[in-house]
């Protein structure tokens, strides 16, 4: 077995099909591939912060980070989030993941990130490098239907608004804009946005009165799936989420994550004795685990109000 290695060109086919294999099933199973799935961590200029190892030549594991800045307030921290960490079955328990781990976490540390976060199934693995499970402020409307009576009295005591289909040509700005105006966010370039939008199984909708008000972005991955990511006024929000559900456009079983203690969103909820569960995950479900790296910068106070909308999650 090799030591691991940065990520080279000639290592991405047989990458790829640890990764699908592992993660998406067989090839013609799934509908969706790593590769198109998670587009920035697959980009050219993030082959540094990715590792494999080989045995004669065959590709048995991997594991990587998406470098992302997050934005709390006045605090931007540098954050490491890391995916699609795998073993091939014939040689887990041999130290191969761990390894892989060992060598990104002595990057981040080198590189001064502040922090890494992942989601995952196995935190008996995580534990013992240093992951601590961790949950975000917030709540989770599971499923949808359940929140109706708030969604349509919104829906019904709005002014009228327009819910128009995601074009990059019509909303691309606003969009932009009204993402920057999150409390909590993590830093996108325009070029960024535009992948992120054009996910496999993504769909953003705005919700456009004189100008665009809102937008609400959902998923029918399988990995991401219900409500993703929203920005703007959380009634016109409500609303807009009650149109997507009545036109069919929304599943009355999909999930609503609703962030944070300063969310305008769960008080209107609250408010119609909706039942919410609080978040265990920024993805509402399964374990989120945090690695900190800078205790100053990441403290108490800081680690409340993290939160990742599911655009950005791995
Ligand atoms: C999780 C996974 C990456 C571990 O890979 P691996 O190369 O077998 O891991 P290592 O041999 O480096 O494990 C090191 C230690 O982590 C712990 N560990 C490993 N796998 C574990 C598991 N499935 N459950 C609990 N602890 C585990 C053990 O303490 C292990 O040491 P030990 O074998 O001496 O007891 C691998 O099982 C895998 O590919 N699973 C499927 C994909 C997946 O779930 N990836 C994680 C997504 S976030």
């Amino acid at each position: 077995m090799d030591s691991p290695e940065l990520v080279q060109v000639k290592h991405l086919t047989d990458t790829y099909r640890l990764l699908d294999n592992t993660f998406r099933g067989a090839p013609a199973a799934s509908r969706q591939q790593v590769r198109t799935d998670f587009p920035l961590f697959f980009a050219a200029n993030n082959l540094r912060n990715r590792r494999v190892i080989s045995q004669q030549g065959q590709i048995i594991c991997h594991a990587g980070f998406s470098p992302l800045r997050l934005k709390l307030g006045n605090v931007t921290l540098k954050m490491a989030v890391v995916v699609l960490v795998a073993t091939h079955p014939d040689y887990r328990r041999r130290g191969c993941a761990a390894l892989c781990m060992k060598s990104l976490q002595q990057q981040l540390q080198d590189e001064d990130y502040d922090l890494g976060i992942l989601w995952t199934g196995v935190t008996g693995f995580y534990e013992p490098l240093g992951w601590k499970t961790a949950a975000p402020p917030g709540y989770y409307l599971n499923p949808i239907a359940a929140g109706m009576p708030c969604l349509n009295h919104h829906l019904n005591n709005t002014p009228p608004f327009e819910i128009q289909k995601y074009s990059e040509m019509d909303h691309f700005h606003d969009v932009m804009r009204l993402q920057r105006g999150q409390p909590v966010r993590t830093m996108r370039s325009p070029a960024d946005f535009r992948q992120l939008l054009s996910l496999p199984g993504i769909q953003a909708w705005g919700i456009q009165r004189k100008t665009l008000e809102a937008y609400v972005v959902t998923g029918t991955a399988v990995n991401k799936y219900g409500i993703l990511e929203y920005a703007g006024q959380a009634d016109a929000i409500l609303a807009g989420i009650a149109k997507l559900v009545q036109e069919q456009w929304v599943a009355p079983d999909a999930p609503l994550p609703v962030f944070g203690t300063d969310s305008k969103m769960a008080s209107l909820l609250q408010a119609h004795q909706i039942p919410m569960t609080p978040l265990v995950s920024c993805k509402g479900r399964g374990t989120e685990m945090r690695l900190i790296l800078n205790a100053q910068r990441v403290n108490t106070v800081v680690e409340r109000e993290l939160f990742v909308w599911g655009l950005d999650w791995a």
